[in-house]
């Protein structure tokens, strides 16, 4: 039976390190809490003109690309999975296309932010189970930088998140031992608006008034983003972080068990868990609840933050040139995150 394989696997990060102290000069925040609720240490931020999502995505892809032993051109499908986008539209799918002087194929984004990745790889594994493609580059990839509120109204969020990208090439493969067991993906729209960017959005009605020929001048030009959305913060990510938090530590150990069931294993069985790095302690809560040793988990928060869609593609790549993920080995990816979404993949590295 055709499966589908991670054939090549690459990530990149910027050089310009943050440290917890670093943004001390622009919040009222201290290293020590940052440490102590999140993990994290430092994050990368991408150059302020010369890196977007894309270039990241780029970097990265190449190397996957590379490691699997093909060249741009023999990609047939990009998925590129982001909640940072170069641009509102076109999406960043194309302009891969476009960097990497790739054939005229299909390029499909994915918005599914934390989980962007697992969603990204779930539609992959349909397109190479069905024979349709044979070279799938998925990327996750941020540029959170561009769009933090880094003043102390900002804090909860801006502390966490960091920039970064990650790439895999999927592939065919009709290995009895390898390959993508089964993917899960699960959303809950009841808390979309807890842990959300609101605009620019057509939600309210409110960037344009219905009728403009009530309004002056003065009252268009404030229901434009330039002045009360900007005032309002409704530009920049808003996150109810506990009510986040809640629901990560139930809904992320369910459906690693609900993969594992699926494919008659237990937690025990896994070689490694790749858990979205939203947080250290809610990374350690999964372990403890899945019963899994420290070297069955990876986690890199502590250097790279939140980077949302690039999250696991990093950690499961770092894993992979650490020597962590092997040939066989029965790896886990899971994540949780806005939407509510959630989502596992469950394969034979
Ligand atoms: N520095 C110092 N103090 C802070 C900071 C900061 N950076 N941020 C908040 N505080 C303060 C608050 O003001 C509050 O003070 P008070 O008690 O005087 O009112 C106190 O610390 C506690 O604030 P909480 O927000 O309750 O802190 P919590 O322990 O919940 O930690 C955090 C916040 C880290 C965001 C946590 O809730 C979390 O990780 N949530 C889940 C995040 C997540 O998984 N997101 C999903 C992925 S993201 C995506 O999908 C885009």
């Amino acid at each position: 039976m055709l499966k589908t394989k991670i054939a090549g696997i690459g990530m990149y990060v910027p050089q310009h390190i943050v440290t917890n102290n670093d943004l001390l000069k622009y919040m009222d925040t201290s290293d020590e809490w940052i440490k102590e609720r999140t993990g994290i240490k430092e994050r990368r931020f991408a150059h302020r003109t010369e890196e977007t999502t894309t270039t990241m995505g780029v970097e990265a892809a190449k190397i996957a690309i590379q490691n699997a032993g093909i060249a741009p051109q023999d990609i047939d499908f990009i998925i590129f999975a982001t909640l940072s986008p170069d641009y509102y539209f076109p999406g960043c799918g194309v302009l891969v296309q476009r960097a990497m002087k790739m054939k005229e194929i299909g390029a499909l984004d994915v918005r599914n932010q934390c989980s962007g990745f697992v969603y990204a790889i779930s539609v992959g594994d349909q397109f190479i189970k069905s024979g349709m493609y044979k070279n799938i580059l998925v990327i996750g990839s941020e540029k959170h930088s561009f769009g933090l509120d880094f003043s102390t109204r900002g804090r909860n969020i801006s502390v966490i998140f960091g920039d970064g990208a990650g790439a895999v090439v999927l592939q065919p493969t009709t290995k009895e031992n390898q390959g993508i067991l089964s993917t899960h993906l699960h959303s809950d729209g009841e808390s979309a608006e807890i842990l959300a960017m609101y605009n620019p959005g057509t939600h309210a009605n409110h960037w344009l008034p219905q009728k403009l020929a009530d309004f002056n001048e003065a009252e268009i030009g404030d229901m434009f983003m330039s002045n009360s959305m900007v005032d309002k913060a409704q530009n920049f990510p808003f996150m109810d972080g506990q009510s986040v938090f809640k629901k990560a530590v139930i809904k992320l150990p369910e459906v690693v068990i609900e993969s594992l069931n699926a494919n008659g294993y237990k937690a025990s069985d896994i070689n490694m868990l790749i858990p979205h790095q939203a947080n250290l302690r809610i990374s350690q809560y999964v372990q403890h609840q899945l019963g899994l040793r420290d070297d069955q988990v990876y986690n890199n928060i502590q250097r790279y933050g939140n980077t949302t869609a690039a999250s696991i593609p990093l950690a499961l790549c770092e894993a992979w040139k650490e020597g962590k993920v092997k040939e066989g080995d029965l790896v886990c990816l899971a994540s949780f995150g806005s939407g509510f979404t959630w989502a596992a993949a469950l394969l034979k590295w």
